[in-house]
C-alpha cells in the first residue's frame, strides 16, 4: 500500500510540476491516445500500480491544464495546495458525510467551516449551510428552501404533497439569469419558462425600475457576478423592496459571492447579506478541488424542512447532521477541503486572492485597449470580454489562441456581440503568467 500511495503522490507532484511548461489544451495526439484505454474490460484483476501507471501515462496528457496559472476559460478556479493535500488525505479517509455518527470529523469540519464562512462573508451567523456539488445544486438547495417557506406560509406542505394543486409561486429572474438557475427551477417543478424576466442594463444588471410587483408568494432571484461581465444586480436597492413585499430573495453568487471576502470589491455585493438564500461555488474562487459548492439559508429551519429525511436506522446524535442541509444522503466530506482552504488562506489570504485576480483582469483589459481592441464590459471583478473585430475574426482569434496553447480562453455572445471571455480565478495565476498570455494573445490576434 505504501508504495502505491507514494507512487500516486509522486505522479501527482510530477503532473503539477509539469504545468508550467506544458501547453494548456492537450494536444490532439494526447486526446487520440485515450482510445488506447477504450478496451473491453479484462477478466482478471490488475495490479494497482499498473492501473495507476496506465492512468497517468494515458489520461494525464489528455487533461486540460486548468490547475495551472494560464487557464481563463469558463470560471474554473484552481486548487490551493492545502486544499489539494486535504483532498488527498480525505480520499484515504473515505468518509461518508451523511451523519455525524458516520464521520464525526466530517460533521465537525463542516460546522467549523460554516461558522468561518458566515463570518468571512458577513452573512447572518445563524444561517444554515449545505455542502453541495456546485452552484447548480446550491441554487437548487436554496430554491427548495424558498419553495418550502413560501408554500408553508399558505398552509401547503410541498414536501408531502408536491406541487399538484399547490398555491402558485411566481419566480422573478433577471434577463441575464444563469442557465443553471433555470435548470434548478425546472428540477423543482417551478418551470424554467414560467419565470418573469426583468430587463437588464448593458452590463447584465437587473433594472430596479423594471421590477414587477412582488408579493409573499414571489421568489426573486438575483445574481452576484454575471458569468460574462462579472456585474452584480443592485442588491442594496432591490432587496429591501422585495423584503418589504414579503418575497423570498435568492442570490446566485457562483463566483461573485467571494467579493464579500475582499474589502476592495465587497461594495459590489452591498446589501446581499439581507438575502434569504444564497448559492456559491467553492470550486471556483475559493480554489478547492472539484466538486464543491455551498448553499446558505438565513433561516435554517426552511432548509432542514426541505432536505430532511429520517428512518429508524439513520441514527441522529449530533448538533450537525450533514444530510439535513443537502439533497444527498451519502456523499463526500466536502467540508474537509473548504476547512483546509480557509485555514491556509486566513481572511487576508482570501482577500488577496480575490483582489489579485481582479487586478489581473484589469491588466488584461488595459493592454487589450492599448492594443486597439474593444473591451465590451466594465471590468468590475475578474471577467473580461474582448472583441477582436467582427464575429468571424473574434472567433478565429479564440480558435487560434486555444490552438497556440500558451493559455486557454473561451468565447461567448454578449448582448449581440461576439467576444472572447477571460476569467481570472486561480491562485496559481501569477502576474508573469498574465504578461506571457497577453503576449501570446496579441501575437495571435495580429497574425
Ligand atoms: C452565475 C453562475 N451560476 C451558476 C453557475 C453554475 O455553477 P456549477 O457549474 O458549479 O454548478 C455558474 C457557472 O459558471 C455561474 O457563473
Amino acid at each position: 500500500m505504501d508504495e502505491l500511495i507514494f507512487e500516486a503522490a509522486s505522479r501527482a507532484s510530477d503532473y503539477l510540476a509539469g504545468l508550467e511548461s506544458r501547453r494548456v489544451a492537450p494536444t490532439p495526439e494526447a486526446v487520440e491516445r485515450l482510445k488506447l484505454i477504450d478496451i473491453p474490460l479484462q477478466d482478471a484483476p490488475l495490479k494497482p500500480l499498473d492501473v495507476l501507471r496506465e492512468l497517468d501515462e494515458i489520461a494525464s496528457p489528455a487533461t486540460v491544464a486548468s490547475a495551472g496559472g494560464r487557464y481563463f476559460g469558463f470560471v474554473i478556479g484552481g486548487s490551493l495546495p492545502a486544499a489539494l493535500a486535504a483532498n488527498l488525505l480525505a480520499g484515504a479517509w473515505d468518509q461518508n458525510a451523511v451523519l455525524q455518527v458516520a464521520s464525526p470529523a466530517a460533521s465537525a469540519l463542516e460546522e467549523i467551516s460554516r461558522k468561518w464562512l458566515l463570518s468571512l462573508l458577513g452573512l447572518p451567523g445563524g444561517s444554515g449551510v449545505g455542502f453541495v456539488t456546485g452552484a447548480t445544486m446550491a441554487n437548487f438547495t436554496g430554491l427548495a428552501a424558498a419553495r418550502h417557506a413560501l408554500l408553508e406560509r399558505q398552509g401547503w406542505d410541498v414536501e408531502a404533497r408536491g406541487l399538484f394543486g399547490a398555491p402558485p409561486i411566481t419566480v422573478v429572474v433577471g434577463d441575464e439569469v444563469h442557465v443553471s438557475l433555470l435548470k434548478a427551477l425546472s428540477l423543482l417543478g417551478l418551470g424554467r419558462e414560467r419565470v418573469v424576466r426583468v430587463p437588464v442594463d448593458g452590463q447584465g444588471r437587473m433594472r430596479p425600475d423594471a421590477l414587477p410587483n412582488l408579493s409573499a408568494s414571489t421568489i426573486l432571484c438575483l445574481q452576484a457576478g454575471n458569468v460574462n461581465t462579472g456585474a452584480f444586480d443592485p442588491s442594496a436597492e432591490i432587496i429591501p423592496v422585495a423584503r418589504q413585499a414579503g418575497a423570498w430573495v435568492h442570490v446566485d453568487g457562483a463566483f461573485g459571492l467571494w467579493a464579500l471576502a475582499c474589502p476592495s470589491c465587497s461594495k459590489l455585493a452591498e446589501g446581499i447579506e439581507q438575502a434569504d438564500s444564497l448559492a456559491t461555488d467553492a470550486h471556483k474562487w475559493l480554489n478547492v478541488p472539484y466538486d464543491n459548492g455551498l448553499a446558505f439559508v438565513r433561516e435554517p429551519m426552511h432548509l432542514r424542512a426541505a432536505m430532511s429525511a429520517s428512518a429508524a436506522y439513520l441514527i441522529e446524535v449530533g448538533q450537525r447532521e450533514p444530510n439535513h442541509y443537502v439533497p444527498e444522503m451519502s456523499r463526500r466530506a466536502r467540508g474537509v477541503e473548504i476547512w483546509a482552504a480557509l485555514r491556509s488562506l486566513g481572511r487576508s489570504g482570501l482577500a488577496d486572492l480575490v483582489e489579485r485576480n481582479c487586478h489581473q483582469a484589469r491588466r488584461f483589459a488595459e493592454v487589450f485597449r492599448l492594443a486597439g481592441y474593444e473591451v465590451l464590459n466594465q471590468v468590475v471583478l475578474n471577467q473580461v470580454l474582448v472583441s477582436f473585430g467582427d464575429p468571424a475574426r473574434t472567433r478565429e482569434v479564440i480558435r487560434r489562441v486555444q490552438e497556440d496553447g500558451t493559455c486557454w480562453c473561451g468565447g461567448t455572445e454578449w448582448q449581440g456581440r461576439t467576444a472572447m471571455r477571460i476569467s481570472v480565478s486561480s491562485w496559481a495565476t501569477s502576474d508573469a503568467d498574465v504578461e506571457r498570455c497577453l503576449e501570446a494573445i496579441l501575437r495571435v490576434a495580429k497574425g
